[in-house]
């Protein structure tokens, strides 16, 4: 199926499941050959619940761990601005080498609040990867350790990503069709 109706809008095929699964264990290689000690996952609900998934899947490093924490600044297609905390980080991180998973990093407005919470664990490292990335969109400076795929400012859903919660369980990505 190459377009799919979700809500009022159209959307067609940009990035195919067996291209995802290319992308993801190529970002699980990139990680595993850090050898970074002990890493502890930290996966950014709820968009980046499947790639999360299928990295971890990947990944070789002895004692890897995974934990989550529930963002959202999203609302129909656009950014609102502002990332409300759903659910934070609950345990103590203090000292640990974290690797971020998130599924787009667009404006940066989100990774950024990641790092003023991060900050104030006393965390010994922070490295952050992603699956999709919109350098067009991005405003911020902090750096990105591992990218999947730089895309342009379309908005994107399937493979964890939603049109107003709708469309997460698609196995493909799809942009919306203007
Ligand atoms: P940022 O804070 O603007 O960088 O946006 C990051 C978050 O917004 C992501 O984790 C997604 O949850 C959501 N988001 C950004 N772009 C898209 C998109 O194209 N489709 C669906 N969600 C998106
Ligand atoms: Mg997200």
């Amino acid at each position: 199926m190459k377009k799919i109706k979700i809500h009022n809008k159209t959307f067609e095929v940009s990035i195919t499941d067996s291209e995802i699964s290319e992308i993801v264990d190529t970002i699980a290689n990139n990680i595993n050959a850090k050898k970074i000690k002990a890493p502890l996952f930290i996966a950014v609900m709820n968009g980046a619940f499947l790639f999360a998934a299928d990295i971890m899947r990947k990944i070789t490093i002895p004692n890897a761990e995974i934990s989550f924490i529930k963002l959202s600044s999203y609302s129909g297609t656009k950014t609102t601005g502002k990332v409300n905390e759903l659910i934070g980080i609950g345990q103590n991180i203090k000292g640990r080498n974290v690797i971020i998973l998130e599924d787009i990093i667009d404006t940066g407005i989100t990774l950024e609040k990641i790092m003023s919470l991060l900050a104030k664990e006393e965390v010994a490292d922070v490295k952050v990867a992603t699956l999709l990335f919109k350098p067009k969109a991005y405003t911020k400076d902090i750096d990105i350790d591992f990218i999947g795929k730089s895309i342009a400012n379309d908005f994107v859903i399937g493979y964890g990503l939603d049109y107003d919660e709708i469309g997460r369980n698609l196995p493909h990505i799809y942009k919306l069709k203007n």
